[in-house]
């Protein structure tokens, strides 16, 4: 990294898109907790500093507070929210608590620019030497600056996409004040990664856990180039995935990119750990330790330091949150226990959303039809055969998931939908093939539109496409004799019907 912005998260909600805007700007930014260390901060190459929002009042007793040498680095510094009263506040301006919160887009300065708020503390006094640079009709020192001792606040937001200014005035922070060539890209991404990781393992061995999604497989690569034959992964094939999906992935990323990748034939063994089991919750618990029983007895084989774990911005989010409610236990090779003797975690690609994943792995040149993989869940076709799971009932989604799959790529649906899969319900009902009664299975489709899976919208398929599938999976799958389509959205439902 020639150039690099660090990030300080004071917990605001905006932190991690802040990170994000900084890389679309075109520089390599980190996200650091607000009190990491001072050496940490520094690291090298530090080009300039972002103090994000955050829930604290600075009039509080719980004032979130960073080093205090951030202020003495010679980099320029912007607070936005809660990084702006901190800076005033620390340099002996006030802030106070507004009667009423100020909150969406609201007009500031004399060009009317419009700016997004949401705030209940505002700056009442710049510290000394600050220049007014913006106000609002709620607040009367929307933005200052001292270009003498490099700090700037904003008291809005410029992160959220809604502010088409807010882009730019990131942008001019990067170029005009940190003066950043802005010449970051996927490219040079991934291969400021790959040194980072060569520099942490050093002439150790690394172990990496092989799921064929889009995560561990761009991870694995990224490893692969900085250690070479120093990586191996490990490909639990737990007989869940989907029609080639186990070839497919072995053929490009062993055969082709030549990844140390170990394929583990467990089929035999989830499928009898799963027999007479029914519920949800159970078959995800059993399918998440049965996973980690067999990687631990791989990894016992091959004596590696670090562990090598794809997971991403989400999943850290995800796992952080303290107070949500288990709707459903997540079973995920991102969540492999870190006390199987490791002497550190590799985790190359925490900072980043999903999309930049898949930009990162183009530029690694993995193709489009697997890096726009759709989301496919850790337990896999287990939590789409409701009820027990046989090898039977498993062919049944296999084949109709394949069907779909072929009908929706060559609709040209392939990136406009989130996800699209079939659905072993367990129903049975009545039929007529050729003047005789038949009492088969009802299969269901299930293609939904979503950002972040966190809601989801039933999609709107053309009636001929599904009629098409239908007819197909009726003709094609034997004892499948309906075809319904699931038009439920999230909330109330899920994605998967487990
Ligand atoms: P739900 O069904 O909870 O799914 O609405 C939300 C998203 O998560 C995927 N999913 C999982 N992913 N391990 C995963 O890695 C899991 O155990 C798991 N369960 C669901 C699901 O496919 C959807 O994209």
């Amino acid at each position: 990294m020639h150039e690099r912005i660090v990030i300080l998260d004071f917990g605001g909600q905006y932190s991690s898109l802040i990170a994000r805007r900084v890389r679309e700007a075109g520089a390599y930014s980190e996200l650091l907790p607000y009190d990491a260390d001072i050496k940490r901060i520094k690291g090298s190459a530090l080009s300039g500093i972002i103090l994000t929002g955050g829930p604290s009042s600075v009039n509080e007793h719980d004032t979130k507070e960073c080093a205090d040498e951030v202020f003495d680095l010679g980099v320029p510094v912007l607070g936005i929210c809660y990084g702006m009263q901190y800076i005033a506040a620390r340099f002996f301006g006030a802030v106070e608590r507004m009667e009423k919160a100020e909150t969406g887009i609201v007009k500031a300065g004399l060009n009317e620019h419009a700016v997004f708020m949401t705030h209940t503390d505002r700056v009442i006094a710049a510290p000394r030497d600050f220049e007014i640079i913006a106000s609002t009709q709620l607040s009367p020192i929307a933005a200052f600056a001292n270009d003498e001792s490099r700090l700037y606040g904003v008291q809005f937001h410029p992160e959220v996409q809604a502010v088409a200014d807010g882009i730019k005035i990131i942008k001019n922070f990067l170029k005009l004040l940190c003066g950043l060539s802005l010449d970051y890209s996927p490219k040079s991404l991934a291969d400021g990664l790959i040194k980072d990781i060569a520099l942490t393992v050093g002439s150790g061995r690394i172990l990496g856990a092989f799921s064929g999604g889009v995560d561990s497989a761009v991870a694995s690569v990224l490893a692969h180039k900085a250690v070479g034959d120093r990586l191996s992964c490990i490909f639990v094939d737990h007989g869940l995935l989907r029609k080639f999906e186990a070839d497919e992935v072995m053929r490009f990323y062993h055969d082709e990119l030549g990844i140390n990748i170990i394929r583990v034939d467990a089929r035999e063994r989830f499928l009898k750990r799963l027999e007479g089991v029914v519920e949800p919750e159970a078959k995800r618990k059993i399918i998440g330790e049965e996973f980690i029983r067999v990687f631990e007895e791989e990894a016992k084989k091959l004596n590696a330091d670090y562990l090598l774990q794809g997971t991403i911005y989400t999943d850290v989010i995800e796992s952080g949150t303290k107070t949500a409610q288990t709707i459903k236990s997540h079973h995920n090779v991102g969540g492999l226990p870190e006390d199987i003797g490791f002497k550190g975690l590799v985790e190359p690609l925490r900072m980043l959303f999903k999309d930049e994943v898949r930009l990162l792995g183009e530029s690694l040149g993995i193709p489009p039809a697997l890096v726009w993989r759709q989301p496919f869940p850790g337990p896999g076709l287990a939590i789409r055969v409701l009820g027990e799971v046989t090898e039977e009932k498993l062919e049944l989604v296999r084949q109709s998931d394949y069907i779909l799959r072929e009908e929706i790529k060559s609709a040209g649906l392939l990136k406009e939908l989130f996800q699209y899969f079939t659905v072993f319900t367990g129903i049975k009902s009545v039929g007529v093939l050729g003047d005789k009664r038949t009492y088969d299975y009802a299969l269901a489709i299930r293609a939904v539109h979503s950002k972040d899976a966190m809601t989801v919208e039933a999609a709107e398929l053309p009636y001929p496409l599904l009629k098409r599938i239908s007819s197909r999976i009726l003709s094609e799958v034997k004892h499948v004799n309906r075809v319904v389509y699931d038009l439920t959205d999230k909330p109330p439902g899920t994605v998967e019907w487990e």
